[in-house]
């Protein structure tokens, strides 16, 4: 698409995370604290996309993830990629994978689990990809998918 046509504007360097459900893209500026950087953010919401309906995009300038901090919203978007801009030109794309173990962004289904009464990170080990389940570090209860709340 021709970079004037762009509903959101090209970036010189930074990361383009593209293909966020709409419903999720505040989640994911808060799980990768976007909402705390100096660095020149913008994002488009309800963007059509042919893959997903009403998709968002968020363009950080000057921003390089490491694969460690993509991964986190790899519950929320599991389908989004991140371009990697370097001068205008799209250099790397990059996919979200789910982490190994899931730290401080879900909140474990139990209600009598620890981690939902003191001030801690919920800490979770992923026990099956695909679908998604994860045991809870503290009261050992697998979470599916649709349990965890994502916080
Ligand atoms: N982009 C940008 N600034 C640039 C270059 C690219 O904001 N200087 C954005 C594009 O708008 C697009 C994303 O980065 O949202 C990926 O760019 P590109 O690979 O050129 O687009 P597509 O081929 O449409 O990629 P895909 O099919 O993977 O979405």
């Amino acid at each position: 698409m021709a970079k004037t046509k762009l509903k959101v504007s090209a970036i010189k360097d930074g990361t383009v995370i593209d293909h966020i459900h709409t419903e999720n893209l505040f989640k994911v500026i808060n799980i990768l604290g976007l909402d705390k950087i100096k660095n020149q953010v913008t994002f488009g919401m309800n963007l059509e996309s042919k893959k997903i309906g009403g998709k968002a995009i968020i363009k950080i300038s000057n921003k390089f993830f490491e694969q460690e901090e993509i991964n986190k919203i790899a519950m929320l978007a599991p389908n989004a990629n991140l371009n990697v801009i370097r001068d205008y030109e799209v250099v790397e794309k990059k996919i979200v994978e789910i982490p190994d173990q899931i730290v401080g962004i879900a909140k474990c289904f139990n209600p009598k689990c620890i981690s939902n009464f003191e001030h801690m990170d919920s800490m979770f080990t992923v026990v099956s990809k695909n679908p998604l389940e994860v045991k809870c570090h503290y009261c050992e209860k697998i979470n599916t998918k649709e349990q965890l709340i994502i916080k």
